[in-house]
């Protein structure tokens, strides 16, 4: 991928331009977690995940031509000026100069929603940083049409998402991506993530995901900091390498619908990333009492029932759960017996597998 790409030029003074672009990019969850990173946002490790459906954000950018020295950019939150959100935003836009230099000749109205309510416990810098770097690509291939083929245009969305958030790298996809060198997977990079869809079985490509909000509130540790402690992880080593064998099987798994070897797979870099946290110095825990009677309730209702049924967690106590499309009745009717009393004013968001970001302008 030529390098070239991840700048862009200034347009010609003398034009007058505006326009309006707006996307919509959906969360995603990591079957295989990227945690720990070095230089500018880049992963000490390889990640996969898919794309949800319903948890997604919408962001629009209206743009003209500058009218004053300053160009003047404006950030709406949910129909509100947001000046916590806004700071990080035109934080992110100035880190930008050389990846779009045209945005300080642009005067911007950014305007940015979620279909998940804010205290869902959802992450939601994936769903927006993806969201925003879409629309900003959108307006570099409008001024200046350097984004035409489709491959170029999702590469550079992926790459400007990573440096807002790590994970949004992978959003810009539908179904599964991989973010993170990965020898098994010539097209991988750091810097950007890429599409897995080869040949993947197609009872993975109708994964239900039912995220059961065990507790709402905002982190008591950031990501952030998180991934900073693996810099001095007295397991980081062995992470990388459990991470890249993770990764090797679940490609694999993926490809010849072996569930157990999913089941398997995903588990293990679940409780992994939690046990990274409990063994960082200093030591913390995201996870909540619940989150434990969860993971045993869904361990004990497979062992009875044989179906597919497995769990992913986030840097959070809310549990993902995973199942098969085909068998939504029994496992709606084990969460509302088993599980609901669990969750935080019985909350939970059914969602799915999804197929990426939508244009909607
Ligand atoms: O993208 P960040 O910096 O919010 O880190 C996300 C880390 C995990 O969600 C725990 C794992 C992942 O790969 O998404």
């Amino acid at each position: 991928m030529s390098s070239k790409l991840f700048t862009s030029s200034l347009i010609s003074e003398t034009t007058k331009f505006n326009g309006n672009i707006k996307w919509q990019s959906p969360s995603n969850i990591a079957l295989v977690k990227y945690w720990g990173k070095f230089g500018v946002q880049l992963p000490k490790n390889p990640s996969l995940s898919f794309g949800l459906s319903e948890a997604y954000t919408q962001t629009s950018i209206r743009f003209s031509s500058k009218k004053s020295a300053h160009a003047k950019h404006n950030f709406f939150f949910e129909g509100k000026e947001n000046p916590a959100f806004g700071a990080k935003i035109f934080q992110f836009l100035d880190d930008l100069d050389v990846v779009f230099p045209f945005l300080k000749q642009l005067d911007l109205w950014i305007e940015s929603e979620n279909s998940f309510p804010h205290s869902a416990g959802i992450a939601s810098s994936a769903s927006s940083m993806s969201a925003l770097a879409l629309c900003l690509c959108s307006i570099e291939q409008e001024l200046i049409g350097s984004l035409k083929l489709d491959t170029d245009f999702y590469t550079k969305a992926s790459y400007v998402a990573r440096l807002g958030s790590g994970s949004a790298s992978r959003s810009v996809y539908g179904g599964y991506s991989v973010w993170g060198e990965f020898t098994e997977l010539t097209e991988s990079s750091n810097n950007f993530a890429v599409p897995f869809m080869y040949d993947i079985h197609p009872l993975f490509m109708q994964l239900r995901d039912s995220i059961l909000i065990v507790n709402a509130d905002e982190k008591t540790v950031s990501s952030r900091a998180g991934h900073a402690l693996m810099d001095i992880h007295p397991y980081a080593e062995a992470r990388i390498a459990q991470s890249k064998q993770n990764l090797s099987w679940l490609m694999a798994a993926l490809q010849q619908g072996d569930n157990d070897r999913f089941i398997e797979v995903v588990e293990n870099e679940a409780m992994s990333l939690h046990a990274l946290m409990m063994s960082s110095k200093p030591w913390y825990s995201l996870m909540h009492p619940n989150t434990l009677l969860i993971l045993k309730a869904i361990r004990e209702f497979r062992e009875r029932s044989g179906l597919f049924v497995c769990f992913t967690l986030d840097a959070g106590p809310n549990v993902h759960l995973i199942y098969h499309q085909d068998d939504e009745n029994s496992v709606l009717q084990f969460i509302e017996n088993k599980l609901i009393d669990f969750c935080y004013d019985r909350n939970i968001i059914h969602d799915r597998i999804g197929f990426g970001p939508k244009r909607l302008d």
